[in-house]
C-alpha cells in the first residue's frame, strides 16, 4: 500500500481582492487518478485548488488557493509520502504585488508586472528521498521532445504527455513516458477509464517494482 500526493486543479493568483489569474483546470484528472489510487488499495492525498468538483470521499483533501500556497501544502505532506502525481495546473506567473483594493478603471492603460511562481514539482523534486515522481505536461508542439525535456528538468520518473483538449473536458487522450523516451502507455477516452490505465503503469513501474537506479 502506498501513500500518495496528488496535485490537482488550477491555483488562483490575485491581482486585487476579487480578481485573479487563473485556468480552466476542473481537477477531473486528479479526482479520477485519486479513485484509481483508492481502489487499486492506496492512499490519496489530494492538494487541490479551487474546483467545482468533488473528490472521492476516502482521499484526504487539503484546499489550498495560490501556487505559493500548493507548495506550502506540499512540502509539509510529501516527505510522509511514498510518490506525487502532479496533475495540478498551478499558474505559472503570479502578480508582483496584490492591490489590497478593487482597482478602479481609469481609462488609461493598465500594464500587469508579474513574476514566476515556484514550481512545485521541480521543488519537491529537490527535496525527495525515496519517492517516485510522475507530472503532466501539456503541449502543444513538439510534443514528446518538450515533455521529455520537463520531465528531465522536474526530476521525474513518467511523464503523462496531454493536449490542451484535456483541459476542462470529460474526455482526454494520453501517453505515458519514461525517462528513456519509450512510451508505456497511450490512452483516450473518458478520463475516468484514462486515469485507470495510467495509474496502473504508475503501479506496475513505480510501486510495485522499484526504480532502474534502486535496483
Ligand atoms: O512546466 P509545465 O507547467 O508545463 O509542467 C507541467 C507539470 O509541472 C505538471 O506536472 C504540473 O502539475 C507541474 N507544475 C508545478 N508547478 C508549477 C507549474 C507546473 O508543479 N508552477
Amino acid at each position: 500500500m502506498a501513500r500518495i500526493l496528488i496535485t490537482s486543479g488550477p491555483t488562483r493568483q490575485y491581482l486585487d481582492p476579487v480578481r485573479f489569474l487563473s485556468n480552466a483546470s476542473s481537477g477531473r484528472m486528479g479526482c479520477a487518478l485519486a479513485a484509481a489510487a483508492l481502489a487499486a488499495g492506496h492512499e490519496a492525498v489530494v492538494v487541490t485548488g479551487p474546483v467545482e468538483i468533488a473528490y472521492p470521499p476516502g482521499a484526504e483533501v487539503i484546499q489550498v488557493v495560490s501556487t505559493e500556497d500548493m507548495l506550502e501544502a506540499c512540502l509539509r505532506v510529501f516527505p510522509g509520502c511514498d510518490g506525487l502525481v502532479a496533475v495540478a495546473a498551478p499558474c505559472d506567473y503570479r502578480p508582483i504585488k496584490t492591490a489590497a483594493h478593487k482597482i478602479s478603471k481609469t481609462g488609461a492603460l493598465l500594464v500587469l508586472d508579474l513574476v514566476e511562481t515556484p514550481d512545485v514539482v521541480a521543488a519537491l523534486a529537490a527535496i525527495k528521498t525515496s519517492q517516485w515522481i510522475v507530472a503532466f505536461a501539456l503541449e502543444t508542439q513538439d510534443e514528446r521532445l518538450r515533455a521529455m525535456q520537463k520531465l528531465e528538468r522536474k526530476n521525474g520518473d513518467l511523464v503523462v504527455l496531454n493536449g490542451p483538449a484535456a483541459l476542462c473536458a470529460a474526455d482526454t487522450q494520453v501517453e505515458v513516458l519514461d525517462r528513456a523516451g519509450s512510451v508505456l502507455a497511450a490512452s483516450s477516452g473518458r478520463k475516468e477509464d484514462v486515469a485507470r490505465e495510467v495509474f496502473a503503469v504508475i503501479e506496475r513501474r513505480l510501486i510495485q517494482s522499484p526504480r532502474p537506479e534502486e535496483r
